[in-house]
């Protein structure tokens, strides 16, 4: 059982979006309170923080750094979930988790940039933020919106274009998200990766990542981090793939986070119009962040 998870394990909470400081957060698995002390946890050198927008490529990035915390080696990873390994900070009994953890720890977070530990923006900690074309993000989400029993089900895709569009889904506005961290990089030890910089090529990004970790591997174990995070061997790793989510929150039969794996997928969805209007939207908003060095992955 996924620990982050297990409070949701008996009897079905009512899961609605809810507020907190013009965030939406998801009443029976976050707390506004939970999430509002986040920023006081007190933050170690060694701590790592994963942030990335819902359908980024966050249970990859469990996979991958719990693989490079065991130097490559699987077989030390199956006693325990990824998700409890490298657990969601915003998630009810976060707090416990977090503070109990061993060094180094390491977390994961969908949550925006203010509302981060104070410690992370003073260069103590480190930051690594996955970003994935907002426009695949969009078709994953709609496919992890029907299968996830804490989300509405969309009535159809047209209808979820225009809800993930304008953020009124659980991590909000795309733009906004991704705007907050980087904006504030410099007050950060942060390292910013793309999802289809990963999928073009994975040694390369597990590289820095492992040396802005400050992680010595060998070129054999760098190979076994990327031979067990390749999307084939993480759908058959159960302590990988989050099959074992409980049914109250996963609908199994329905869906899989191990979904497709590919960059473009939107264009199996997107309407001509739903992509020309997108894009508008996204120059508009993007302009900024693009005069400040974000890299354009539209
Ligand atoms: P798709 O729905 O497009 O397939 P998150 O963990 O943030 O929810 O992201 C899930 C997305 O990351 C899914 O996208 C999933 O397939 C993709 N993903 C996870 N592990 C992957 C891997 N090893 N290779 C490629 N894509 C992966």
């Amino acid at each position: 059982m996924a620990e982050g998870f297990s409070q949701s394990s008996g009897e079905a909470p009512e899961y609605k979006l809810v507020p907190l400081r013009g965030f939406s957060l998801i009443s029976g698995i976050h707390s506004p309170e939970v999430v509002d002390q986040i920023q006081n946890f007190e933050i170690q050198d060694s701590d790592v923080f994963v942030i990335t927008y819902p359908k980024s490529g966050t249970i990859w990035l469990q996979q991958i750094l719990s693989l490079i915390e065991v130097k490559g080696d699987v077989t030390a990873t199956i006693n325990q979930l990824n998700s409890e390994r490298v657990p969601w900070i915003e998630l009810l009994d976060s707090r416990k988790q977090f503070v109990s953890a061993p060094s180094p720890r390491i977390c994961v977070s969908h949550l925006p940039y203010k509302f981060m530990p104070v410690g992370l923006k003073q260069k103590k900690g480190k930051v690594i933020y996955v970003a994935r074309n907002p426009k695949d993000v969009l078709v994953s989400y709609y496919h992890f919106h029907k299968y996830a029993n804490m989300l509405e089900t969309p009535k159809d895709f047209d209808t979820f274009f225009e809800k993930g569009k304008e953020g009124n889904v659980f991590g909000n506005c795309w733009f906004e998200h991704v705007k907050s961290w980087f904006s504030h990089k410099d007050e950060m030890n942060f390292l910013y990766i793309t999802y289809e910089d990963m999928i073009k090529d994975l040694r390369s990004v597990v590289e820095r990542i492992t040396s802005f970790l400050a992680r010595n591997l060998t070129s054999q174990q760098l190979n076994d981090v990327i031979e067990h995070s390749t999307f084939k061997n993480m759908k058959n790793n159960p302590q990988a793939n989050y099959q074992q989510i409980p049914v109250i929150l996963l609908n199994h039969q329905l869906g899989s986070f191990l979904r497709k794996g590919t960059v473009g997928d939107w264009k199996n969805y997107f309407t001509v119009a739903q992509n020309e209007r997108f894009d508008r939207v996204y120059q508009q908003k993007m302009k900024d962040a693009h005069q400040q060095g974000l890299k354009s992955k539209k």
